[in-house]
C-alpha cells in the first residue's frame, strides 16, 4: 500500500500547509544536511509544519508544545495507542455511516454532548485509557463538523454545528499510522511556549507559529486574537525569541503582516528589528478594501540569513 505523505490528522485553524514551500526554502542549510538533532515547535496546532519537517529532516528528537489540552491528548494517543484509537474510531464511523441524514445529525450531537460532558472528568496529568475514546471523539467531530474546525465557546464547550458531508473520511488508517510512526521521536508538552526554553540550544532548530495578530485595526482594539493572544503576548514572545537566540538555537517564526492593511504598521519590524525579516505571499480572506487587494503577505523572521529579499510583494 502507498505510504501517505505526512500531514495533520486534524484540521486546525491557522494550518500552514500552503506556506510549507516558502518555509521549507528558508530552513537553514545545517538542518537540511542533517546536522541539527533537535526540532522544537512551541505552538504546534494541527502540526502541518511539524509533520512535514520531522519526515523530511533527520531529527533525533522533537518537542511539540501547545496550550490546548485536547491537542495534547490527541498527539499522545496517536503516538502511544494508535491501534486502539483506530478501533474506537471505526466504531464511531460505522455507527454514524449506517444512518440516514437526520440520524447522522442526531448521532453527531450525541457524540458532541458526550465529548463536552466528559471534559471536566479528563485529567491530563497522567495517561488514562479514557484518553483514547476522547481522542477518537475529537477526530470524529473534526471530520464531521461544519468546516472541519475545532472551536469552543466561552464555557470551553465544543459547539460547532453538524457538517452534512456526503461521504466524510472519518478513519484514515494509513495516515494515523504514518503520523504515529513520526511521533515516536517526539515529546508532547502541554503548556505555554515559554516552557520550551530548556529545549533550546546550539543543536536546536525551532519554528514558531503563534496565533495571528488580528489583521484589521478594529479587531486589534479588542487586543486579543481568538486564542486570547494579545499584543503584550506577541511582545513577550519576541523577548523569548531573543532568549532562545542567546542560547544558540536556530529560529524561524511567522505571523500575519500588518502592512497588508496599514503600510505604516511596523509592529513586527520593530519587535524583530535585530533579526532577518522576509515577506512571503499567502492566500487569506481579508476585506477587498485592504491594502493587499486579495494578495497578502506573511512575515517570516529568522535569526540567520535566508538569502531572500525583505520586500513586500510587487503590485
Ligand atoms: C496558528 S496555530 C498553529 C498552527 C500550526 N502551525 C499548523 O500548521 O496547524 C497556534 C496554536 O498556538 C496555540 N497557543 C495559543 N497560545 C499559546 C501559548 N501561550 N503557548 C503555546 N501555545 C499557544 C493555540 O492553541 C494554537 O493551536
Amino acid at each position: 500500500m502507498r505510504v501517505p505523505s505526512p500531514r495533520p490528522f486534524l484540521k486546525w485553524a491557522g494550518g500552514k500547509t500552503q506556506l510549507l514551500p516558502a518555509l521549507a526554502e528558508r530552513v537553514p542549510k545545517k538542518v537540511r544536511e542533517g546536522q541539527v538533532p533537535v526540532y522544537v515547535e512551541p505552538f504546534v496546532g494541527g502540526g502541518a509544519v511539524y509533520f512535514h519537517f520531522n519526515s523530511r529532516f533527520r531529527f533525533r528528537e522533537c518537542h511539540i508544545f501547545d496550550v490546548n489540552e485536547e491537542l495534547f491528548l490527541a498527539y499522545t494517543v496517536v503516538r502511544d495507542r494508535v491501534e486502539e484509537l483506530i478501533e474506537v474510531l471505526q466504531g464511531l464511523a460505522g455507527d454514524f455511516l449506517s444512518r440516514d441524514g437526520a440520524g447522522r445529525q442526531e448521532y453527531y450531537r450525541e457524540v458532541r454532548d458526550a465529548f463536552n460532558r466528559r471534559r471536566k472528568t479528563v485529567t491530563s496529568a497522567r495517561f488514562h485509557p479514557s484518553w483514547i475514546e476522547r481522542a477518537a471523539q475529537l477526530i470524529f467531530l473534526n471530520r464531521t463538523c461544519y468546516n472541519g474546525l475545532f472551536r469552543v465557546n466561552s464555557r470551553g464547550e465544543f459547539n460547532v454545528p453538524f457538517g452534512r458531508y456526503k461521504n466524510p473520511l472519518i478513519v484514515n488508517e494509513p495516515l494515523l499510522r504514518r503520523d504515529s510512526m513520526l511521533l515516536q521521536n517526539t515529546s508532547v508538552h502541554l503548556g505555554d511556549f515559554a516552557q520550551s526554553l530548556p529545549t533550546m540550544s546550539e543543536g536546536t532548530f525551532a519554528y514558531f507559529d503563534p496565533p495571528y495578530r488580528p489583521i484589521s485595526k478594529t479587531a486589534r482594539f479588542t487586543a486579543y486574537s481568538e486564542d486570547g493572544f494579545s499584543d503584550a503576548d506577541q511582545e513577550r514572545l519576541a523577548r523569548f525569541f531573543a532568549a532562545c537566540n542567546a542560547r544558540g538555537a536556530l529560529l524561524m517564526l511567522s505571523n500575519s503582516d500588518p502592512k497588508n492593511t496599514d503600510p505604516e504598521d511596523d509592529f513586527f519590524d520593530r519587535l524583530y528589528g535585530d533579526f532577518f525579516i522576509t515577506r512571503v505571499p499567502a492566500r487569506r480572506a481579508i476585506n477587498s478594501d485592504g491594502g493587499g487587494r486579495g494578495r497578502i503577505s506573511e512575515v517570516v523572521v529568522t535569526n540567520y540569513p535566508t538569502g531572500r529579499a525583505g520586500t513586500l510583494l510587487p503590485g
